[in-house]
C-alpha cells in the first residue's frame, strides 16, 4: 500500500485572522489558535501571506515563527516583496502559489510551465536558505514535470475542482488527482494537497496515494464556531485515520 504511516494535517489559519480584520481588533488571535492546532495534534502551521494583508499580517507569522508551536508552512506568492520577507522569516516550508488581488481565495495552481525562469530563481533562494519549497500545482503531467525540472523538493496538488465536484465530474477530477500523485512520486517528489477539503469531501482525497501533509484551513475554522478549534482539528484527525489508504497507480 502507498500511504506513509499517517498523511500530516497543516492547518491553515489565515481564516483566525479573516475574523479579526473584519474589526479590527486584536482577537482572535492566530498565534494563540495555532497553539490549540498543536495541543490537538495538528503537525504544521499553514498561514499566506497575501500581497493585500487581506487577513495575516506580517507581525502574525513573526510570532508564529519565533514562538514555533509548529512548523511554518508559508504561502506566498512569488513577487519580490514576499520573497525578500520569506529570506528572513525563514519559515521551515514555502509553498508557492499563484495570487490575484481579485480573488476571493487561490484560484487553480501555478503555470510553471511558463513561467519557469522565475520561479526557478525562487525555489533556488529558498532552498538555499534551507526552506524547503513547494509548488502549488494542477494534477497536470507538463505542470508537475516543470517542477520537478525545477529542482522544487515538493509539490501541493490543487484539490480544489476535485472538491467543487459531483458525480462523473469528481471521479474523472480524483483519477486526475490520483494520476498526479503517482507521477510526482516517480519523479521523486513529496506529494501534498489542499484546497477546499472539508469533513465530508476528505474520504475521497484520501485515495489520492503518497499523500504527506493534507493543507486545510477554510472548513477547519468554520466548525470551529461550532465545536471549538480543538474538536475541529481532532474531527479531521479522526476522519484521516479512518480513511486514509491512498489508492494504488495505474498500470
Ligand atoms: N493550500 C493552498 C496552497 C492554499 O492556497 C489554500 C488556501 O489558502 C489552502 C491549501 C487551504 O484551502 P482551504 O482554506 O480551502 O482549506
Amino acid at each position: 500500500m502507498s500511504t506513509p504511516s499517517r498523511i500530516k494535517l497543516g492547518v491553515n489559519i489565515d481564516h483566525v485572522a479573516t475574523v479579526r480584520q473584519a474589526r479590527g481588533t486584536v482577537y482572535p488571535s492566530p498565534l494563540e489558535a495555532a497553539g490549540r492546532c498543536a495541543r490537538a495534534g495538528g503537525d504544521i502551521i499553514t498561514a499566506h501571506l497575501r500581497e493585500d494583508r487581506r487577513h495575516i499580517q506580517d507581525a502574525d507569522v513573526y510570532a508564529l515563527k519565533e514562538q514555533a508551536v509548529l512548523p511554518l508552512n508559508l504561502e506566498m506568492a512569488n513577487t519580490r516583496e514576499i520573497v525578500l520577507l520569506a529570506l528572513d522569516l525563514l519559515p521551515e516550508e514555502a509553498c508557492i502559489v499563484p495570487e490575484k488581488r481579485e480573488e476571493l481565495t487561490t484560484e487553480g495552481g501555478l503555470d510553471v510551465v511558463s513561467h519557469s525562469g522565475e520561479l526557478g530563481r525562487t525555489v533556488r533562494l529558498l532552498t538555499e536558505a534551507g526552506i524547503e519549497v513547494s509548488l502549488f500545482v494542477e494534477p497536470d503531467i507538463k505542470q508537475i514535470d516543470a517542477a520537478a525540472e525545477l529542482g522544487a523538493p515538493c509539490i501541493e496538488l490543487h484539490t480544489g475542482s476535485y472538491c467543487l465536484a459531483e458525480g462523473e465530474s469528481a471521479e474523472h477530477e480524483l483519477s486526475r488527482l490520483i494520476n498526479g500523485a503517482c507521477h510526482a512520486q516517480s519523479l521523486g517528489l513529496r506529494v501534498n494537497a489542499g484546497h477546499g477539503i472539508h469533513a465530508e469531501n476528505i474520504e475521497g482525497v484520501l485515495q489520492v496515494p503518497f499523500l504527506d501533509t493534507l493543507n486545510i484551513g477554510h472548513s477547519i475554522v468554520a466548525r470551529s464556531i461550532m465545536v471549538g478549534i480543538e474538536n475541529a482539528v481532532s474531527e479531521i484527525l479522526e476522519k484521516i485515520r479512518t480513511y486514509a489508504r491512498g489508492g494504488d497507480c495505474e498500470q
